[in-house]
Order: structure tokens, then C-alpha cells, then sequence
């Protein structure tokens, strides 16, 4: 099973519209799909219409360290489930901060029996834009991070100051035996400014000379209005525009050639065309 984290330090750069749109364009392709909104403001919670609410959802996940059943609601998108975010005031933090295995709690909860291949092809977590012990154990818990970047110089600047200190930060020490997924960067909300272009561009430079463990994808997320409105009208940004005329692909390439660079056995698959033979073994 794969499991996606979309983490940033930087606040609205498009976390929660990636986390959703990845999930639902999955979900249509037949994918049975987890989302987990670990943001104390439940904007993945309320992202799709909810066809079946679960009594819980987040707060009970982390503190009994577990997914029950009756934490995991069915939205409105065959597929596609989420365990909402249930704690207004945050206090998941303080009380994540006293515990010892703070860093594994969400990890270990997501290999509950609930969550297994039998259930689950693909888990993506979706976290708010500032440092703290949720964050962590929501980096902790992936096979991969999904991080977008806005192309915009303080977000580059946020992007290495913040985003890469947090995930060094949790790199293994004698008291830690997780290892953070590879990184994929995302330029997200790219406006078509020359100076959008230069700064994605100094983005690409930037880490190709580092190297390793953080690669930035080949696909953009555009500046577009077709991400706003879907997300208003509670809809896949895939299925809301599926094709568009002029030189910006339409969501549902967009989001297509996103999901392939990420999960290339999925590579040549559309929604609607249900073609899994294995799902459980998806992203393997
Ligand atoms: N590619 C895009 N083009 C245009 N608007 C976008 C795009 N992606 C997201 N948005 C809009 O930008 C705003 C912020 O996006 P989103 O909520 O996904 O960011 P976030 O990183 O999750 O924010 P936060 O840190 O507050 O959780 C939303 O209004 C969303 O609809
Ligand atoms: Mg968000």
C-alpha cells in the first residue's frame, strides 16, 4: 500500500486541494482510497460531500493509537473514505507532545486490521501548515511526502527553511527508528508571470544540485480557476473540467500526469476505466 503525506510549512499552497484530487482521481480509477485530514481546521473533512458520517474520526485514531471502523466515513465518491479532523482547538498537539511514541502513533495506527491491503490501496494524509508533533507523526506515518510549492520567492524560501528542516529534523537518531519517504516537490498554483517561471525554474536548479532526496516533478499544478470551483461545488477537480481549450492542460491532465509521476505503475490509466487486476499492490 502506498501512503501519501502532503506536507508543507507553508500555509495555502494547495495541500488540501492536492490530498483531495489525488484521492478522487484514484477512487475513480477504481482505487479504494483513505484520506486523513490531521489540519485542526477539517478542510479534507468537508472537501467532498459525506454519504455516511462515522461517529469519530481523528481524535479517537491518534488516542487509542487504532482506526476502528467507527472512524472512517464514505463520502459521496465510490472509493473513497476519510477519517475526519475532530479537534477544533488543536489539543491533539499538546497531548501528542506527552507521549513518548509521539512520532509513530499515527503510523502504527494506520496498520490497524481497517487499514490493510484488504481494505485500502492508497492512504493520503493531509496536514496544516505549521510545525508541530502532528505534523510530525503525519510525515513519520508515509512511504511518501508530497510537498507543493508555490513559485513565488517567499514559499521557495519557506520550502528549504521550513519544509526541509522539519523533515531532517526527523531523520534517525538513537531515538528514533523511522526514516522520512523520499520527497516529492510539487510547483503548485503557477501563474503564468515570468517571474512564476523563474522561480519554479531556480526550484528545479536548486535541487538537482542537492540530489537525492528530494525530487521535483516534472508536472506543474497551474494557477487555475477550475481547482477553486470544483472545490466549491464539492467535485474532483478531474471531473469537473475535463478538458479545456487554449495552452493550459485541464485539471484532469493535470491531475493525471501528477498521479502517474507519482505512482508510475498507475502510468496510462484514466478515471472511469477500472482496470486494477492487483490493487493491493499498487505503488510496489
Ligand atoms: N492550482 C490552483 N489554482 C488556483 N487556486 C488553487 C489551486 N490550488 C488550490 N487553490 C486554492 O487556493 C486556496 C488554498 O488551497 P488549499 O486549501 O488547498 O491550500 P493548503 O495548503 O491546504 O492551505 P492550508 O495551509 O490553509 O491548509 C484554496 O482556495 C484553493 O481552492
Ligand atoms: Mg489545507
Amino acid at each position: 500500500m502506498i501512503k501519501f503525506t502532503v506536507l508543507s510549512t507553508k500555509g495555502g499552497v494547495g495541500k488540501t486541494t492536492l490530498a483531495a484530487n489525488l484521492g478522487a482521481l484514484m477512487a475513480d480509477m477504481g482505487l479504494r482510497v483513505l484520506l486523513v485530514d490531521a489540519d485542526v481546521q477539517p478542510a479534507l473533512s468537508k472537501y467532498f460531500r459525506v454519504r455516511r458520517p462515522a461517529p469519530y474520526g481523528l481524535t479517537k485514531v491518534i488516542t487509542t493509537g487504532f482506526v476502528s471502523e467507527d472512524c472512517i466515513s464514505q463520502t459521496e465518491i465510490e472509493g473513497l473514505d476519510v477519517i475526519r479532523s475532530d479537534d477544533p482547538d488543536g489539543s491533539l498537539q499538546t497531548w501528542l507532545l506527552h507521549r513518548i511514541d509521539r512520532g509513530e502513533r499515527l503510523g502504527n495506527a494506520l496498520n490497524s486490521p481497517a487499514v490493510t491491503d484488504d481494505f485500502y490501496d492508497c492512504v493520503l494524509i493531509d496536514t496544516q501548515g505549521t510545525v508541530g508533533p502532528l505534523q510530525d507523526t503525519a510525515a513519520l506515518a508515509a512511504t511518501q511526502i508530497i510537498s507543493p510549492i508555490k513559485p513565488e520567492i517567499l514559499s521557495a524560501r519557506e520550502f528549504k527553511t521550513g519544509t526541509m528542516e522539519l523533515l531532517a529534523r526527523l531523520e534517525p537518531s538513537p531515538n528514533t527508528k523511522n526514516r522520512v519517504g523520499p520527497v516529492k516537490a510539487v510547483i503548485s498554483m503557477q501563474d503564468r508571470t515570468a517571474d512564476a517561471r523563474i522561480i519554479a525554474e531556480s526550484i528545479r536548479q536548486d535541487f538537482l544540485k542537492l540530489g537525492g532526496r528530494v525530487t521535483v516533478l516534472e508536472t506543474v499544478v497551474p494557477d487555475a480557476k477550475s481547482y477553486k470551483e470544483s472545490a466549491t461545488l464539492c467535485l474532483p477537480a478531474h471531473r469537473h473540467e475535463p478538458s479545456r481549450k487554449g495552452a493550459m492542460p485541464s485539471a484532469y491532465e493535470t491531475m493525471h500526469a501528477l498521479l502517474w509521476e507519482l505512482v508510475p505503475s498507475l502510468a496510462g490509466h484514466y478515471a472511469g476505466t477500472s482496470f486494477v487486476e492487483n490493487p493491493g499492490k499498487v505503488g510496489e
